[in-house]
């Protein structure tokens, strides 16, 4: 392994997140794993320098002060411990102090305490990467579910580079993919990986299973096993596939709960896989935050267009369909985000704008076209910037764009008579609004 590793010991803190990162600002790689981690799993990760027991109000789990195991002290790494009792931390604090601080004193664990280098750097991350992909797969195949967002491209690109073609990428067009997006993601990749490059259009069969189904995590749970169902289809088809590639990133396992932590949605790449399994996960993104994952497919040579893409969520249009997913609103949720990327194209917001799509809910409201009344829905504008995703605020778009919008979705797009903005800051709302 090419880089130093600060470990962050998740035992109830809301802050493990940040702590990681500050240190990644200082070109230390810092993981986050879950409080009960063995000695072994540790001695596994091989360039593990330092070891941060980071507690908080979050230290109860099923009714039980959680701890780490005893034998982590015994490793030779200094362990510093904040905000939770520990007799054998070679440094306590009480909490942390305010982030300069905090910061300071972080510096100084990292470089004085752990003697850590500052080697990470997103050439290391992929080199490393590439070696820990090849030791796990070794002359096995590997599925991946290539959606074409930010997260499956940098992994199929990784893997691709690891592995070439042990690589069998699988689109799943599962009818709720954006306006041409199919067509673009085959025309991406198809050079690179040839036969081994499957398209599956699965339209029908993912909308007839959602027929009726207007619970928002059931219909994420039902998108994601259904997604798995058509892997291990398209898997069995194939000769020898062990395992199964996902581009899960950190703020996904956060936010699909950890031990600590409660679930606020359940992400499809997580939550909704189903018992029966049958492939073990390569997952090599799953330490990283979003800006991070952008740069490792810089570092991979992706073109800018698709790297700065914005991100799109596993479950697709289906979760912009408010409630049951019905062909009208599906066609008017579609039609209007080909129409809002195409004016934010047009007014160069695409290069300023973290992500933005329409959403369409699933009530009327009364309007008037050449003098009759209607009865349609509206169309809700979203446009967000964030660093991570786990916190988000509102883009403000100035009111001849907006305009220029309304009129646009409102003439062109079929069952829609009203055009609003969603103001809502994250938290507050989530970005997605199912
Ligand atoms: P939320 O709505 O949780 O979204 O604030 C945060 C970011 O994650 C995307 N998102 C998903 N990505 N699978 C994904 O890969 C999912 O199930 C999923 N749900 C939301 C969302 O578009 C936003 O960028």
């Amino acid at each position: 392994m090419k880089q130093d590793n600060i470990l962050v010991l998740d035992l109830g803190s809301s802050e493990n997140t940040t702590i990681a990162r500050w240190i990644r600002e200082l070109g230390v790689y810092s993981e986050i794993h879950a409080h009960d981690i063995t000695a072994q799993n540790i001695q596994d990760l091989k360039t593990v320098k330092g070891i941060i027991l980071n507690g908080g109000v979050n230290n109860i789990v099923d009714g039980e002060a959680i701890d780490v195991l005893d034998e982590i002290y015994n490793l030779n790494i200094p362990v510093i411990s904040v905000e939770h009792p520990s007799t054998q931390a070679a440094q306590t604090l009480d909490k942390w102090p305010n982030e300069e601080e905090t910061k300071s004193f972080l510096k100084e664990f990292v470089f004085d305490t752990c003697k850590a280098e500052a080697n990470w750097n997103m050439k290391n991350f992929v080199e490393d990467q590439i070696a820990l992909i090849r030791q796990q797969v070794g002359n096995k195949k590997v599925l991946l579910a290539l959606s074409g967002g930010v997260d499956s491209s940098v992994v199929a690109a990784l893997l691709i580079k690891a592995i070439g073609k042990q690589l069998v990428c699988v689109h799943v067009n599962h009818g709720l993919m954006r306006k041409n997006e199919s067509e673009g993601v085959i025309a991406m990749f198809e050079k690179d990986l040839e036969e081994n490059l499957v398209y599956v259009n699965a339209s029908e069969r993912f909308l007839g299973k959602l027929k009726g189904v207007s619970e928002p995590e059931e219909k994420r749970k039902i998108i994601g096993n259904e997604f798995i169902r058509v892997f291990e289809e398209e898997a069995r088809k194939q000769d020898g596939i062990d395992f199964l590639a996902q581009g899960t990133i950190y703020p996904d396992i956060v936010e699909s709960g950890t031990k600590t932590h409660s679930v606020v949605k359940s992400h499809h790449n997580v939550g909704g896989l189903p018992d029966d399994l049958q492939f073990e996960l390569v997952e090599p993104l799953f330490q990283l935050f979003k800006d991070e994952v952008r740069a490792c497919g810089v570092e991979l040579g992706l073109p800018h267009d698709m790297v700065y893409r914005q991100p799109f969520p596993g479950p697709g249009l289906g979760v912009r369909v408010l409630g049951e997913i019905e062909p009208e609103r599906l066609e008017a949720v579609r039609e209007s985000d080909a129409i809002l990327r195409e004016e934010f194209a047009l007014a160069g917001l695409d290069q300023k704008v973290w992500q933005y799509f329409t959403v369409v809910p699933n009530f009327k409201s009364v309007g008037v076209r050449n003098n009759e009344r209607t009865y349609e829905y509206p169309v809700i504008i979203r446009a967000v910037n964030t660093i991570d995703a786990m916190t988000a605020s509102i883009e403000q778009i100035e009111w001849p764009i907006l305009i220029k919008i309304t009129d646009r979705i409102i003439n062109e797009v079929k069952h829609v008579n009203r055009v609003c903005y969603d103001l809502s800051p994250k938290p507050g709302g989530t970005i997605e609004w199912e």
